[in-house]
């Protein structure tokens, strides 16, 4: 006999087959017990009848909640179920029953409640379609960076320098010395990209922020490229064809999950058709102003700006050149205005915010050197950085992603804590 798991059921219908998992739920009607069996995969319906197997029916009968459980029986078509199918059971195995009534209940609990339980709440519910969307977030990445051509590699999380400013790191003792929880591997991935060429990675990364909002952890995961001989305009058009990627690939292969989730699909997709639009930071505010909101050049858009932003567009738009004191020493200068830099932010749509961060990078030593000037920040840690303007030096480009808000946006729901495994937040090192 078969041992499948619950994604594979549609194929097998007719078929005498094993399942491996745990009790989700279930309810009786009578002489009549359905079983509820979640294996990661999905959740199908197991069917056990008094009259025909009485042991069995008294031992599901006593069964609790998350009791982990091998199953055997057939297989038959119901097409109102999620998983198009449900099983007559044979025989029912108990692998291990819990000791205590399972604290999630599946109805409802204050987030902070479920966050204390993040280790079991994570078995329940959306989280699963959430969690199996992330790991296709990830595998699309993945296969977008290889299909054109990059090469994988990797920054170190323990360094000697601020990338995105000294305000958000994390300081950690390194025998004796200070170091610091890398807050972006980009400084490293310029490196490796004057090896390589074209370079990706997709690693944590620390910000120390105090931010309480929904789209702030202090602990995420960025997917960062670089790429040399990209110029800001290189670097843009990858960018969107990254997130069209993306939301293609995650769409079709889980499909399922987000039907789960109630995602509206259609909207996601006609959102990722291509070109995104490109409007000056200038631009961007005047339209702010315009729609009444009360920001000035130079400010920074916080969560209404960005939601009256996806409104105005229904798609990720990205907002160019940035005056330079809003943004780290790094960036290219506009050879058309020297206030302004090569930059953009990817704003999502329907109120995520900013969903990628990226620029043309300064490329030349004097240039670069007077932008650190500026900023206060010393040489000395920055050697090795500048060195990569004494060899060799050639315009490149790169950025950010966050993968979290990206998985919020796909999900489409409210708080990107729901997004990773285990989230760290400004009041959340548990579980
Ligand atoms: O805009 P950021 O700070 O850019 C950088 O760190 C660049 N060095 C990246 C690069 O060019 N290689 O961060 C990039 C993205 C943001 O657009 C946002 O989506 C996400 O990372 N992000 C966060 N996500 C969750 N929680 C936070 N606290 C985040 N801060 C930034
Ligand atoms: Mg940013």
């Amino acid at each position: 006999m078969q041992t499948i798991t619950i994604d594979e059921a549609p194929r097998h219908v007719g078929d005498e087959i094993t399942l491996r998992g745990w009790l989700y739920n279930k309810r009786s009607s009578g002489k009549i017990m359905f079983l509820q069996l979640r294996d990661g995969t999905g959740v199908i319906q197991g069917i056990v009848t008094e009259p025909e197997s009485p042991e069995m029916f008294a031992i599901a009968d006593r069964l609790q909640r998350e009791t982990s459980i091998i199953v055997t029986g057939t297989l038959r078509e119901d097409k109102r179920a999620p998983s198009g199918c449900e099983l007559q059971l044979s025989t029912l195995k108990v692998v291990h029953e819990p000791t205590e009534a399972f604290p999630i209940e599946l109805t409802e609990h204050t987030p902070a409640f479920l966050m204390d339980h993040r280790h079991l709440w994570m078995r329940t519910g959306r989280q699963v379609p959430i969690l199996r969307i992330r790991d296709a977030v990830f595998r699309a990445l993945r296969d977008f960076f290889h299909e054109k051509g990059f090469v994988a590699t990797e920054a170190p999380v323990l360094t000697g320098t601020s990338v995105e400013g000294t305000t958000t790191l994390f300081e950690v003792d390194y025998f004796g010395e200070k170091a610091y929880l890398g807050q972006s591997g980009q400084l490293y991935l310029e490196a490796t990209a004057m090896a390589l060429g074209k370079v990706y990675w997709i690693g944590p990364v620390f910000r120390a922020e105090k931010s309480k909002t929904r789209k702030h952890l202090t602990e995420f995961w960025m997917a960062e490229a670089e790429m040399a001989y990209y110029d800001h305009t290189d670097n843009l058009r990858l960018q969107e064809e990254m997130i069209a990627y993306v939301v293609d690939a995650v769409t079709t292969e889980r499909k399922t999950e987000l039907e789960q989730l109630k995602r509206d699909i259609d909207l996601l997709r006609e959102e990722v058709t291509l070109p995104f639009p490109r409007i000056d930071y200038a631009d961007a505010v005047k339209l702010l102003q315009n729609a009444g909101h009360d920001v000035s050049f130079g400010d920074d858009f916080g969560a209404p700006q960005e939601a009256t932003l996806g409104d105005h567009f229904h798609k990720p738009v990205f907002i160019e050149r940035f005056p330079v004191n809003m943004k780290p020493f790094y960036m290219k200068r506009d050879p058309q205005d020297a206030s302004r830099v090569l930059a953009a932010d990817l704003i999502g749509p329907e109120g995520y915010g900013e969903l990628i961060g990226g620029s043309q990078r300064a490329d030349n030593l004097e240039e670069l050197i007077a932008q650190m000037k500026e900023k206060d920040l010393p040489l000395q840690p920055y050697e090795w950085y500048l060195d990569l303007r004494r060899y060799g030096s050639v315009p490149h480009s790169g950025f950010g992603l966050g993968v979290a808000r990206t998985i919020g946006w796909i999900c489409g729901i409210s708080h990107i804590r729901e997004t990773i495994p285990f989230a760290r937040q400004l009041n959340r090192l548990y579980p």
